[in-house]
């Protein structure tokens, strides 16, 4: 088997590979492949294990026909073409579940930061601008007692919707499906997007990035919050129009926002990086050292297993392996 790695990933994951490949070749630069580098070296691999910076298109897999699998090092698919991939029979996969915790424990991070101004802090002491305690000082906004909106509950909004327990915060969901866990576990309450955002002190998106979640926040959308209302996103940055919500952020029409993506990652949308009520990460929601760790394994195992026949754990377009001799 030939396997291409596109970006150095935790050694467990790459010991699988060298003990069953034949040739194995791992970008081990500090940048990732350009879209023409990663054309090159798919070229004669028989399994391809990516990443979410990748751009995994139809042009590429013609140009690299050997590839049977694509194993990507995510949950998130929106960088693959599932469709082109299921119509060649190329079985992609993804790492559902190891980094839930992970993830949701960062929303948390970034409204915590978002709320009490941690980052406009830390700052201001570093600058040398801390002249004293200060009964004005950096004031921010409350989180025990307050409301939560989830949008997409399924496993990381569940689990960042649980995590607000041990802050008696009521929870309102979104989502396509009732919630059973939360509404039996928080009282959660089942409602509509426009009621989510004008009811929510605190609304954090949880929903994979698809044709129908494009932009699901935009300019209509942010008219309705609380001024007081701070907009969590650790999911995907094209959930929301970027554009709008600087504006939002400009004109105060929200308190603030923490984000871990961007519409055009990793480029900021002119005005983003001025605001200083918006937190900003640079998509680090998966990573602890045990989640990274657990990623490399189960993709490591998905692609092995879609390259000598046996069906991988975590595929994400089954109707592949029936048009492939897998
Ligand atoms: C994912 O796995 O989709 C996350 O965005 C990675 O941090």
């Amino acid at each position: 088997m030939k396997v291409l790695v596109t970006r150095e990933i935790p050694e467990e994951g790459l010991q699988l590979l060298r003990q069953r490949c034949q040739q194995l070749d791992v970008n081990t630069s500090d940048h990732n492949l350009t879209p023409e580098q990663l054309r090159q070296r798919c070229v004669g691999k028989d399994g391809v294990l990516c990443m979410l910076s990748d751009r995994i298109d139809a042009e590429l897999m013609d140009a690299a026909p050997t590839v049977r699998c694509f194993a990507n090092y995510a949950v998130g698919i929106d960088n693959i073409d599932i469709d082109a991939a299921t119509r060649r029979g190329i079985v992609v996969t993804n790492t559902p579940g190891v980094l839930t915790d992970a993830t949701a424990e960062l929303a948390w991070a970034l409204l915590f930061a978002a709320a009490r101004r941690v980052v406009e802090g830390d700052r201001m002491v570093r600058e040398g601008r801390f002249k004293g305690w200060e009964p004005m000082l950096l004031r921010g906004w409350p989180v025990r007692g307050t409301t939560l909106g989830i949008i997409g509950a399924g496993r990381i909004g569940t689990a960042m919707a649980l995590g607000s327990a041990g802050f008696g915060m009521k929870v309102l969901y979104c989502s396509r499906h009732e919630n059973r866990v939360l509404e039996e576990k928080l009282s959660a309450r089942r409602v509509g997007l426009e009621r989510l955002l004008t009811d929510s002190d605190y609304i954090s998106l949880h929903v994979p990035l698809t044709k129908q979640t494009y932009h699901m926040i935009g300019p209509k959308e942010l008219e309705l919050p609380k001024p007081t209302a701070i907009l969590i996103n650790t999911s995907r940055g094209a959930v929301i129009d970027e554009a709008a919500l600087v504006q939002a952020l400009r004109d105060k029409r929200i308190a603030a926002a923490g984000l871990d993506v961007y519409e055009h990652e990793p480029r900021l949308t002119e005005g983003l990086a001025d605001c200083p009520n918006a937190v900003l990460l640079p998509h680090l929601g998966s990573a602890t050292y045990p989640a990274r760790r657990a990623m490399a394994v189960m993709a490591a195992e998905n692609l092995l297993a879609a390259l000598t026949g046996r069906r991988p754990r975590n595929c994400v377009n089954p109707e592949a392996l029936e048009r492939s001799k897998i």
